[in-house]
């Protein structure tokens, strides 16, 4: 399902909307696992108004990452850093239901082979993941930390893999399409004029962008766009 939303600021209300309804259904436990970027920056932000805010029940929600940039949450370019700024430090959501993937003494090979068993810990069946699993792109059509070319972890069959973007932040641990596939409900959240080119790409078919192989074969996908984001794509 693709959405197109004259405003980022629309998006963003659909996005809390989602995330409210997915949290209201979902049953013992809801897990979410949370983007980078400044597009679901300002959803989290959004989310953690209390008007919003106090639409979730914090206390069955277990939040993960789907990327991470290796830095400390102290570091501006941390993800689990942003989004404790943004949401997490606002909301009534218990430390134990936190579950970062940065690990202080660790490396990132390190890091993904704890991530891995905790992600396998909490969801015994490989074909079930998350309830809700929120993405952005990048330019390149990137998505969580899986950038164009890294064929090998686009195949992997680990769930979490040590990457290296391009820019910014060399070092990353990214979960890996066979988790993302597995999420309940995947939603790409894009805005902005500079992703219309690479989303209208992500969206052709057989693309081989690492957003395209994951939303190909996701239970199911939700595409916000904005306008301007949307500019390219063919409806
Ligand atoms: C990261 C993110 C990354 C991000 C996209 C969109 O760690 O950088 O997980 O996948 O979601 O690059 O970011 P913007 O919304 O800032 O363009």
């Amino acid at each position: 399902m693709i959405r197109v939303f004259d405003t980022k600021e629309e998006l963003g209300e659909a996005a809390v909307d989602l995330f409210v309804e997915r949290n209201r259904v979902a049953k013992a436990t809801f897990s979410v696992a949370l983007a980078g970027g400044s597009t679901p920056k300002a959803v989290y932000e959004l989310l953690a108004k209390p008007e919003n805010a106090n639409r979730v029940d914090w206390g069955k929600t277990m939040c993960f990452w789907g990327d991470e940039r290796w830095v400390p949450p102290s570091d501006d370019q941390s993800n689990e850093g942003m989004a404790r700024k943004a949401l997490l430090d606002h909301v009534p959501i218990s430390p134990s239901q936190i579950w970062p993937m940065f690990g202080v003494d660790e490396t990132p090979e390190d890091g993904a082979r704890r991530y891995e068993t905790t992600l396998r810990g909490q969801f015994p069946n490989p074909d079930e993941t998350f309830d809700l699993l929120l993405l952005g792109i990048g330019t390149d059509g990137h998505t969580a930390s899986l950038f164009p070319g890294d064929r090998a972890s686009l195949s992997a069959d680990a769930w979490v893999v040590p990457t290296t973007s391009p820019a910014g932040v060399p070092q990353r641990l990214s979960l890996t399409p066979a988790a993302l596939w597995a999420a309940s409900l995947t939603v790409f959240m894009v805005v902005g004029p500079d992703k219309a080119l690479p989303l209208s790409r992500v969206l052709t078919d057989g693309s081989d962008l690492p957003a395209a192989v994951v939303a190909r074969n996701s239970r199911d996908v939700i595409w916000l766009l904005d306008r301007e984001a949307a500019s390219l794509v063919q409806f």
